[in-house]
């Protein structure tokens, strides 16, 4: 008998389906596998309003669930040997889509299950996983991989074609940028995971699945980003708190509080940034070891509260 795989994903542009697809290609017809897309009932737009997306913020950080439309009931009632959930981080936080669903009822169809995520992101990843570690602790799951495509060009370019991508809908290069997103030939080579994903499956080996996956560079992780990072979430949280002390997502009454948020992430990115990339090298100097230990963490499956 084959072996089912759930397949659980978000994406607006549809890079993130493009990575899952690449990842089951060569066991496509080994496996039986079904796909349910996570899709909120209230769609987030694409190309974002500059409004939308900076609002979008608060609830990110704060992990407040929105309502999505029901998950199929033929998934829910199967008995799956294999859940393979694909997200993307949102304002270094799960996106909230992804939130929406590990929140809802039907997260249940991954109690007891063994669950590797797949993740999509720019760069910024860390504290969304820890994130999503937390709410399959809570649902009941076992995460037993992670994989983690990132756009490797560097820092400041991809924020720029991120923005570009999010606010004019435009992936390909224009001007001295290069296209956004995950570049296409690491998005091919996922290709290389999924006998491996396979093999473990069938050999009940999926205990030491993470280990082949990093063996064969399923995660990249640069320290100086998690200086970065751990910067940047604890100044996300502030602002989310003080955002949703005047409302929740729209309220007129928040608007305010959003627009300086906005315009302290924009100094932050566009001013701030080659000062805040010196001081993280030269922290990274400073806490070399500590950091090598937290690229280990990091890329391991454990969840240590409060890392970030
Ligand atoms: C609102 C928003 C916030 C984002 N925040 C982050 C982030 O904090 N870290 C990161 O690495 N990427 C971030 N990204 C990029 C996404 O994680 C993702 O790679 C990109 O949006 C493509 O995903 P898709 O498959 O949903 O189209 C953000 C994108 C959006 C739209």
């Amino acid at each position: 008998m084959k072996r089912k795989i759930l397949v659980i994903y978000y994406s607006q542009s549809g890079q993130l389906r493009d990575i899952l697809d690449n990842i089951l290609y060569d066991i496509q017809h080994k496996v039986e596998i079904d796909i349910a897309e996570v899709l909120p009932v209230q769609p987030f737009p694409f190309p974002w309003k500059v409004s939308s997306f900076f609002d979008a913020m608060p609830e990110c950080v704060e992990l407040i669930p929105s309502p999505i439309q029901p998950i199929p009931g033929e998934v829910l009632t199967k008995d799956y040997d294999l859940v393979i959930l694909g997200y993307q981080p949102w304002f270094l936080s799960p996106s909230q889509p992804i939130t929406s669903f590990l929140k809802s009822e039907y997260a249940g169809v991954l109690k007891d299950k063994p669950v590797i995520t797949v993740i999509g992101s720019r760069n910024m990843w860390l504290n969304a996983q820890e994130k999503v570690k937390e709410m399959l602790q809570n649902i009941g799951a076992r995460l037993v991989g992670n994989i983690v495509l990132t756009d490797r060009h560097p820092n400041l370019v991809s924020t720029l074609t991120v923005l570009r991508w999010a606010f004019k809908g435009q992936k390909e290069a224009s001007g001295l940028l290069p296209e956004a997103g995950v570049q296409s030939a690491d998005i091919k080579n996922t290709q290389r995971f999924g006998m491996q994903i396979y093999k473990h499956l069938e050999e009940g080996r999926l205990d030491v699945l993470q280990k082949e996956l990093l063996l064969q560079g399923a995660i990249h992780l640069n320290p100086g980003l998690i200086v970065l990072e751990k910067r940047g979430i604890k100044n996300f949280r502030k602002f989310a708190k003080y955002i949703r002390e005047k409302g929740g997502p729209g309220a007129p009454e928040r608007l305010g509080r959003v627009n300086l948020f906005k315009r302290l992430l924009i100094t932050g990115i566009f001013v701030l940034s080659p000062v805040s990339s010196l001081t993280a090298k030269i922290q990274l100097q400073l806490q070399r070891q500590s950091l090598l230990k937290d690229v280990q963490y990091f890329k391991s499956l454990r969840y240590e509260p409060g890392k970030l």
